[in-house]
């Protein structure tokens, strides 16, 4: 936990309005979310609420109609290194190795050859990956492929991480050991996370903050502080946090707010 509050970054949102060319309304309206050094905010809500676009404003790849994205005070106008992304469809190099793809990222943040190979591998490791750094991407699963995908954001040691529906690709049981690795990967990194999931469980065990969005231009209904994944970081199993009755009651209360105002 990061003692000097004061200089903790933050990535800001605020009363953002994305409007895309030749649409007739606005995919999202005044959209405000602020994600600390130290959060883990999940954005959740039906298909087409704006997710996908928000996390692409923070990572500067759509400029909002309104409103402001800043990381530390500065406007968000393009890609940084001191964000990095993992998208719905991952972007992997299909041609070349796991190993190649995440050394890849390496490369970029300008660590020496000798290094790069050693630290991939490492990092593959950490996304259960340690013995498929030899395979072609065109070799893997989808749900191996987003774990590569997700190494190689880690790689470049962002301030953030944007991850959308990263765990969307893996069957029930992958996905369920993941959201701990995730847990785990959150806590080794300092990296403040932006993320999104259709996952109810998912988003009530990884968040420290849950925005639910509403189409129609998106925008935010509700906030939740679950506080699931704090107590997962101090110790807890998941297991024993998934078995506590007030689990079942968030799990309820947050497939309302989703579900809610939706026709019948
Ligand atoms: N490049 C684009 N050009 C025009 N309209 C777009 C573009 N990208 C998204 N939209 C529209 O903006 C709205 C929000 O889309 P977005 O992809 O952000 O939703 P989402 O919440 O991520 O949905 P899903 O859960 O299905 O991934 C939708 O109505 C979509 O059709
Ligand atoms: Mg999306």
């Amino acid at each position: 936990m990061n003692v000097l509050r004061g200089s903790m970054p933050h990535l800001v949102l605020d009363k953002i309005s994305i409007h895309y060319d030749g649409q007739p309304a606005p995919a999202v309206e005044r959209v405000s979310i602020d994600v600390a050094g130290d959060d883990f905010v999940v954005l959740v809500g039906r298909s087409g609420c704006g997710k996908t676009s928000l996390l692409n404003v923070a990572a500067g790849l759509v400029t909002p109609a309104r409103g402001n994205a800043t990381t530390d005070g500065r406007p968000i106008t393009a890609p940084g290194s001191d964000r990095t992304v993992v998208f719905q469809n991952d972007a992997l190099f299909p041609w070349l190795t796991a190993r190649e793809n995440v050394a890849f990222a390496l490369r970029l943040r300008g660590v020496r050859p000798a290094e790069r190979a050693r630290r991939a591998d490492e990092l593959l490791a950490l996304v259960k990956l340690g013995d498929a750094g030899d395979k072609r991407i065109w070799e893997l699963s989808g749900g191996m492929r987003q774990r590569v995908g997700l190494a190689r954001a880690l790689a470049a040691e962002p301030q953030f991480l944007l991850l959308d529906e990263p765990l969307g690709a893996l069957d029930a049981l992958t996905r369920e050991r993941m959201q701990t690795t995730l847990l785990d990967l959150w806590t080794a990194s300092h990296a403040g996370v932006l993320m999104v999931t259709h996952g109810i469980e998912e988003a009530l065990v990884l968040a420290t903050r849950i925005v639910v969005l509403a189409p129609g231009p998106g925008r935010v209904v509700r906030s939740f502080e679950p506080g699931f994944s704090r107590r997962y970081a101090a110790g807890e199993g998941i297991r024993a946090i998934k078995a506590d009755p007030a689990f079942a009651a968030a799990r309820g209360e947050l497939t309302d707010a989703i579900f809610e105002g939706e026709a019948a």
